[in-house]
């Protein structure tokens, strides 16, 4: 797998993006072959359909947005890329490795990283080592060869911390960087657990709800961040998202699942215009309504932008549960979304 044609420096600039919806990038990563390929999967869970037939190729450099209502599948998606759920049906290629099968640490250290719907980091460790945490996927060496070349090792300890120093700046957390991460506002936890996930220097980065909880502040810089891993570190992403305004805004292109079945796939515009959507969204008469709507107008407009009606009392998470150790080995604690917010 290369991401070499992706041409992701050179459109790097805004004013490219600001043309439309993604469209230039979206060309150029179709021109080579997909970062995933997530193909015709299936998994059920005791008769519930997580995922019916989900079908979508992300490309290098891209920033691909799976949205839909709770319990839709979204998460399982991710389960299933990351090793954590084997489904029943379907095919999952990374370049040109088959991912089903494969161990959540074997696919980590493939070179697809995650971050969780609720916050997955070791609350009494600092920002730094929580970082240096991400680094194990890459840990060649074991007590033996590190007691026999301690040289080696001893370079590899330097490339890691220097890893974990660029992200540090890459993100800026440096005001945080030796404070232990449960003491820190919850927007920083946030970023600090998606400095956890690119420590792994990943090819492929699974956002799973990276705003969620997030004041506008916080929302509006974490979408920068995103835009500039997507731009400057050149990986392609995947990203779970409620806020439809930051979908619209940062996303590619976008995939409407509900109740585990694919709606559609398109660009922002053509997402947020398609009658299917804005009924899995809002309901038939919205959807009746929108018939009527002008073009480039989203049904109700703000309505949607705001995320779907149908959304119940945030997740606990406790879904999620089963996919902590996908980075490490240890148990991580694990928090409700809110809970360390100051
Ligand atoms: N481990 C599991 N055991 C049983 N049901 C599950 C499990 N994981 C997900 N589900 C079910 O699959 C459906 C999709 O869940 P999920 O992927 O978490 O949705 P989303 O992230 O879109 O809110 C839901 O009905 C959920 O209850
Ligand atoms: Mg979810």
């Amino acid at each position: 797998m290369t991401t070499e044609g992706a041409d992701g420096v050179s459109d790097r600039g805004g004013s490219e993006r600001d043309g439309g919806p993604g469209t230039a990038r979206r060309d150029a990563g179709q021109a080579t072959d997909p970062v995933l390929s997530f193909t015709d999967v299936h998994l059920s869970f005791a008769g519930v359909k997580a995922i019916a037939g989900v079908s979508f190729e992300v490309h290098p450099s891209e920033l691909f947005a799976v949205i839909g209502p709770n319990g839709a599948g979204k998460t399982s998606i991710f389960n299933v890329i990351s090793g954590v759920y084997r489904p029943q049906r379907g095919r999952v290629r990374f370049g040109d490795l088959d991912l089903i099968g494969r161990r959540p640490h074997e696919i980590a250290a493939l070179g697809v990283a995650r971050t969780f719907q609720n916050i997955e980091l070791f609350e009494n460790l600092t920002v730094l080592d929580n970082l240096m945490l991400g680094r194990h996927v890459h840990v060649r060496y074991g007590p033996l060869p590190a007691l026999i070349w301690l040289g080696r090792t001893r370079r590899e300890e330097l490339r890691h911390r220097a890893v974990v120093e660029d992200i540090v700046d890459f993100l800026e957390l440096e005001q945080w960087r030796r404070y232990p991460v449960g003491l820190l506002p919850y927007g920083v936890q946030k970023r600090v657990e998606l400095g956890r996930a690119l420590a792994m220097e990943p090819k492929l980065l699974l956002l799973d709800e990276p705003v969620a909880g997030m004041n506008v502040e916080e929302t509006e810089d974490t979408a920068r961040y995103v835009l500039d891993i997507r731009d400057e570190l050149d990986i392609s992403i995947i990203m779970v998202e409620h806020d439809m305004g930051v979908v619209m805004d940062l996303a590619d292109r976008v995939l409407v699942v509900d109740f585990g079945s694919p709606i559609t796939t398109g660009t922002p515009a053509e997402v947020q215009q398609d009658t299917n959507v804005i009924r899995a969204y809002l309901g038939e008469e919205h959807a009746v309504l929108n018939a009527d709507a002008r073009p480039g107008a989203g049904p109700d407009g703000s309505e949607f932008r705001h995320g779907p009606t149908r959304e119940p009392a945030r997740e606990t998470g406790s879904q999620d549960h089963s996919a902590a150790g996908v980075a490490v080995d240890v148990e991580p604690s694990s928090r409700d979304q809110r809970g360390g917010r100051p």
